[in-house]
């Protein structure tokens, strides 16, 4: 994960839990400031995960 100017580059991301728990698996995405990003997806999908390491909450396994 790196930011360059108001830009925040995530690249295969991973994030694997104690037990071989596979939270994120290889996230890669761009988010630019003039655009609005919704984070969707079902229950256990990874978005509280993503979250959490993008905020520096948690580290990656990898990314
Ligand atoms: N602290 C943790 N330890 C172990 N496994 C975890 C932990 N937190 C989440 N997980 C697992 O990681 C996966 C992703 O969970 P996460 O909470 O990131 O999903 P979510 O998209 O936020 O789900 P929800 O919509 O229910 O909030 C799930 O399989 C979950 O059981
Ligand atoms: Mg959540």
């Amino acid at each position: 994960m790196e930011t360059e100017g108001q830009i925040i580059t995530v690249k295969d991301l991973w994030k694997i839990y104690k037990d071989n728990v596979i939270a994120l698996r290889g996230v890669s995405f761009e988010l630019s400031e003039d655009k609005l990003v919704i984070l969707a997806g079902p229950n256990g999908a990874g978005k509280t995960t993503l979250i959490r390491v993008m905020d520096g909450e948690i580290s990656p396994t990898k990314g």
